[in-house]
Parts: C-alpha cells; structure tokens; sequence
C-alpha cells in the first residue's frame, strides 16, 4: 500500500458480524465500550449488524476505517479467518498501523496463532471463545452474558479478552493453545449431539402419539433437570434408567422394537448403551452388543 499511516482510535471494530459477532458487539456496547465500526464483505450485513448492536458505523472489509480501532475482533465462520487476517496483513503491511492493536477471534477449535500474519506485522493476537450456543444474534445477547470462555493468546490480547469477560458478567479460563481441538470436541460432544438425540426421542414420542406441542416442552424439562444433576451429583450419581439398574430385558425390549421401527437407530443405541454400562460399572450380557 501508499500511505500506511492512520490514528489509531480507541474502542472495537467487528470485523465478520453473524451470529456471535452481532451479540458481542451488542453486550460490549451495551457493558460501555465504544464499538467503532462494523465491517463486513457486504454493506447490507454490515447495516443490519450496525442495527442490531446498536452502535458502530457500517464499512466494507475494504474500508481502510477496518484498521483505526485498537482491537479487531473477527468473528467470520472459522474457515474465514486465515483469510481474513491474511488479507488484513496484505493490505495494511506497515508494522506502524498494528504495534499496539490487539486481534481476537471466538472460534473455539483454533488457536489464536491463525493470526499470525498480523502478528507477524506487531499486532498482539489471542481468542476468546464462548463455550455457549449461539443459534441466532438475539439468543446470543440473552446467554453469553454470563457464560465460561475459554480464552488464551498474547499478554495484551489476553488482557483484553479478560476484561470484556468481566464486563459481560462471565467466568474466563485459560486453555492452552495446542488443547483447543480437544477442547472444542468436548463442546461437540454435548450440544448438538443432545439437540440430535432430542429429535430422535420428539419423533419417537409422536410415533407413540404425544403431540410435539407436549413433547419439545417436556424433553426441555427432562434434559434440564439431568444436566441440573449432573452439575451437583456427577455422572455416576445422575445416571439412571435401565443401564444403570442392570435391568437388561428392558433394554431387550428396546432393542426389539427398534429393529422393527426404526432400524436406523440401533447402532446409536448400542455404542450409547456401551458407554453408560461402562459408567455405571456393570457387565451386560455380550448378546446386546451382537446382532
Ligand atoms: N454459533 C455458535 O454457537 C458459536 C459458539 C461459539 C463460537 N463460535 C465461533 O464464532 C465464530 C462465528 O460463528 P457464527 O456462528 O457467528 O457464524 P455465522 O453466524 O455463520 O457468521 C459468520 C460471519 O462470517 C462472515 N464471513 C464468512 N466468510 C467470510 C469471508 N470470507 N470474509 C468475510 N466475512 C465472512 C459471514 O458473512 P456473510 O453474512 O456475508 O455470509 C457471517 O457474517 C466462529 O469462529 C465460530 O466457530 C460460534
């Protein structure tokens, strides 16, 4: 580039607004930081997101305005990101414009040094993940308020990453760079799995006749109160149900009529029977686990 050289403003730019991005730049704005500019590959998207948080003014990721504030926090899909930051380091190449700055993003599964062009440039980079479903803007704004993050990264991104935590009332964590793919499966492991076993069981209750408008209130319900124990009791002391009883001719029973209905299942059932046997420390006979 010509002229490198540009005021380095305080406050946030949001750079990818979707989902996350939208409820962050809506609570930070809302916990008093000063979230400047809003950029995205489309001024449509970023005018709706400007709207939504509240504050901001919309530009194009081509904006030279995308690199005034002091932190950027990228909040693009994950396969964005490299690019992005990439793209960023491209353009904006003097080391002048990043000493000082700071670049996060939330991806939970990557670490922070996918930024590393723009570190490579003096910029401070880290991530802060929000280890929360965030299905739409709005269900954001109402549940990362108070939620963990796992946040990791240099000093002075780290510093940051805190302290918005803080604001947004949550519980911040440090995970080490190299653990974050383990970390983000065990996210994997329980929350669209248990949106993927919850619609299995909706479609059984109403192959069973409980209407849906029962059966997606009532499935919350039971979900909730063994998570709820889950977090008091521990694993072993949640578990209940026939596994746990060793009361094998009901699981028979199960096993039976998921052949006939819904054949589909059985290999879930069984690897999910394995697991739980294994938890609740007691031996099924090896005829379950056979066809
Ligand atoms: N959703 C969750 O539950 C959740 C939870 C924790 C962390 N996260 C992490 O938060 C980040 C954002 O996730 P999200 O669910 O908010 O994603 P999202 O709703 O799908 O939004 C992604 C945004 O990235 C933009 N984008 C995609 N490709 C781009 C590119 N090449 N250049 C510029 N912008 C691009 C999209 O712009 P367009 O509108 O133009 O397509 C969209 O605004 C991800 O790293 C994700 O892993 C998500």
């Amino acid at each position: 580039m010509g002229k490198q050289r540009r005021r380095t403003e305080s406050g946030i730019t949001l750079v990818g607004p979707g989902r996350v991005g939208q409820a962050m730049g809506r609570l930070l704005h809302e916990a008093g930081l000063p979230v400047r500019y809003v950029a995205a590959r489309r001024m449509a998207s970023a005018r709706r997101a400007v709207r939504f948080i509240g504050a901001g003014t919309p530009i194009a990721l081509s904006d030279p305005r995308v690199i005034d504030a002091e932190v950027l926090l990228l909040t693009t899909s994950d396969m964005a990101i490299a690019e992005v930051a990439g793209a960023l380091a491209e353009r904006w190449s003097a080391r002048s414009i990043w000493a000082g700055k700071v670049v996060l993003h939330t991806c939970g599964s990557m670490p922070s040094s996918i930024l590393q062009p723009l570190k490579q440039r003096g910029a401070a980079i880290g991530s802060v993940h929000p280890y929360q479903t965030v299905p739409s803007p709005a269900a954001g704004v109402r549940n990362l308020r108070s939620c963990y993050w796992g946040v990791e990264g240099d000093a002075a991104a780290l510093k940051v990453a805190q302290s918005w935590v803080r604001k947004l009332g949550g519980i911040s964590f440090r995970i080490r760079p190299a653990q974050k793919a383990l970390y983000h499966l065990s996210a994997f492991l329980v929350c669209p799995t248990e949106v993927t076993l919850m619609e299995h069981a909706r479609r059984l209750l109403k192959r069973a006749g409980v209407p849906d408008s029962i059966a997606r209130p009532m499935l919350a319900q039971f979900v909730s109160e063994t998570v709820k124990n889950f977090a008091e009791f521990g694993a072993r002391r949640s578990l209940t149900g026939p596994a746990s009883r060793g009361d094998w001719p009901t699981i028979e029973r199960h096993m039976a009529l998921l052949r006939r209905t819904a054949p589909d299942l059985l290999p879930l059932y069984r690897e999910l029977l394995r697991a739980m046997v294994r938890l609740a420390r007691r031996r099924a006979p090896q005829s379950l686990y056979e066809d």
